[in-house]
């Protein structure tokens, strides 16, 4: 007796809760998600807009569906509709439809209550609480879809985890989980030198050159970064002095020490993998302001110098610092400059 009322209960509650209306748009379009990942499946043989809609609302992670009346198939997507875009289908197909759920918050009265108390068709039960569905996260009203990579967030939760984004406390953005990772617009791709890595200067067996400025614009996807400086002249010298990276428009540079006006190298961080001779050091030998510079002379190796700062995704930066070289005198010598995220 008791058990029947509780289940009476229980299917109001599920009346209520399955009230999400839906909105149709005209024919001939169809939706195009934000990301691939969002389609959920397609299923053939539907017979009508109606059928479709059924099956988007049994699976609680479908907000939106798309169905085609001459091929009868239906498609699933996870994404809002308001997330991607409606476009018209091409090949133009009159007897196309898309369908969205419009999603209120009074569809998700029932959130973090205890799932025997209440049952509701846009929540899932975890660990015992009404939350939302995998991908989507709580925003203080509804469950929304996580976000992709390059998005504003403030918490690990807002950023689509299962394509392995973060929220990155550096720049309060979705990136991917490594430096070793970067959001190519659709998941997180494996960096190669070349996408990753730009090659701001490398020259070999330069000539003697007077000091030179040397400026660029660099934007990234990630954060921190490291702009790295290596140098190797076998018989002469190169000069290095006022090395700065600052934003466009903001003149604070974020490089410390870049002028070696400490005497020494305070603020970077020195290599010399191969442990060859002539390492470099600050010099008061030449500069171009100040009274140092940085000299690099490493023989038969390459050394490195290097800054790791944080910058914001997107923001473009100018990197500039000037160069002299002495010669080569017939050794060999190389300048390779690059900066990564
Ligand atoms: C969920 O409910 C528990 C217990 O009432 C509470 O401690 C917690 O803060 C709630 N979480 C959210 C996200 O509202
Ligand atoms: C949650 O998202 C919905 C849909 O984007 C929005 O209308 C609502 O204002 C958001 N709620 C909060 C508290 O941010
Ligand atoms: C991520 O979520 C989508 C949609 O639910 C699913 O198809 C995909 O397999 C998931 N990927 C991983 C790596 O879990
Ligand atoms: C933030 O920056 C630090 C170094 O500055 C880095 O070690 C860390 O991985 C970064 N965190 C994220 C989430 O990007
Ligand atoms: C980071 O992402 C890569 C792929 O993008 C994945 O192989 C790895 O398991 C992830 N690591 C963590 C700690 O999530
Ligand atoms: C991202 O990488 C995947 C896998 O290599 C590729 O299929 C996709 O086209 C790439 N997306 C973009 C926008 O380049
Ligand atoms: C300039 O950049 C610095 C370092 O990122 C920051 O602290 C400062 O607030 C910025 N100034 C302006 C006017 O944006
Ligand atoms: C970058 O910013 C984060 C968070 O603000 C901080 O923890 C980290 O030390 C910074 N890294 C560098 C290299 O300044
Ligand atoms: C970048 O910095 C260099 C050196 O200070 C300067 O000559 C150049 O005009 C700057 N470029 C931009 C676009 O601000
Ligand atoms: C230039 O320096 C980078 C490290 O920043 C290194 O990976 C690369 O191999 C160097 N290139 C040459 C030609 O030595």
């Amino acid at each position: 007796m008791f058990f029947l009322i509780i289940l009476n209960i229980a299917g109001l509650i599920l009346c209520q809760n399955y009230r999400a209306t839906i909105k149709l748009t005209a024919t001939g379009l169809k939706f195009q998600p934000s990301n691939p990942i969002e389609q959920l499946g397609s299923i053939s043989g539907i017979k009508s807009v109606l059928h479709c809609s059924a099956y988007c609302n049994k699976n609680v992670q479908c907000r939106t569906f798309g169905f085609d009346l001459l091929t009868l198939s239906c498609n699933l997507y996870e994404g809002y509709i308001t997330t991607g875009s409606v476009v018209v289908s091409s090949p133009l197909s009159e007897s196309s439809i898309v369908g969205g759920l419009v999603y209120e918050s009074a569809l998700f009265l029932n959130y973090n209550q205890t799932c025997s108390t209440a049952i509701n068709r846009y929540l899932v039960c975890v660990g015992a609480r009404l939350v939302c569905p995998v991908n989507t996260f709580w925003n203080g009203s509804i469950c929304v879809n996580q976000f992709y990579g390059n998005t504003l967030c403030q918490l690990d939760i807002q950023c689509r985890g299962n394509l392995t984004l973060i929220c990155s406390i550096n720049s309060s953005t979705c990136v991917c989980n490594s430096t070793r990772y970067y959001w190519n617009g659709t998941l997180c791709a494996l960096c190669t030198y070349l996408v990753c890595t730009t090659q701001l200067y490398l020259v070999e067996n330069q000539d003697p050159t007077p000091w030179t400025s040397f400026s660029y614009s660099y934007s990234t996807f990630n954060t921190p970064v490291t702009l790295m400086l290596s140098f190797r002249n076998d018989i002469d010298y190169w000069y290095l002095d006022d090395v700065g990276v600052n934003k466009i428009g903001n003149t604070t540079n974020l490089i410390v020490n870049g002028g070696f006006e400490t005497g020494d190298i305070t603020g970077w961080d020195y290599t010399d993998p191969d442990g060859a001779s002539y390492n470099g050091v600050a010099t008061s030998a030449d500069y171009y302001t100040g009274a140092y510079s940085y000299t690099g002379g490493e023989s038969y190796a390459a050394d490195f110098i290097s800054q790791t700062f944080n910058v914001t995704i997107g923001a473009v930066y100018n990197v500039s610092y000037w160069l002299k070289v002495t010669g080569t005198d017939g050794g060999y010598s190389i300048a390779n400059i690059t900066i990564k995220p």
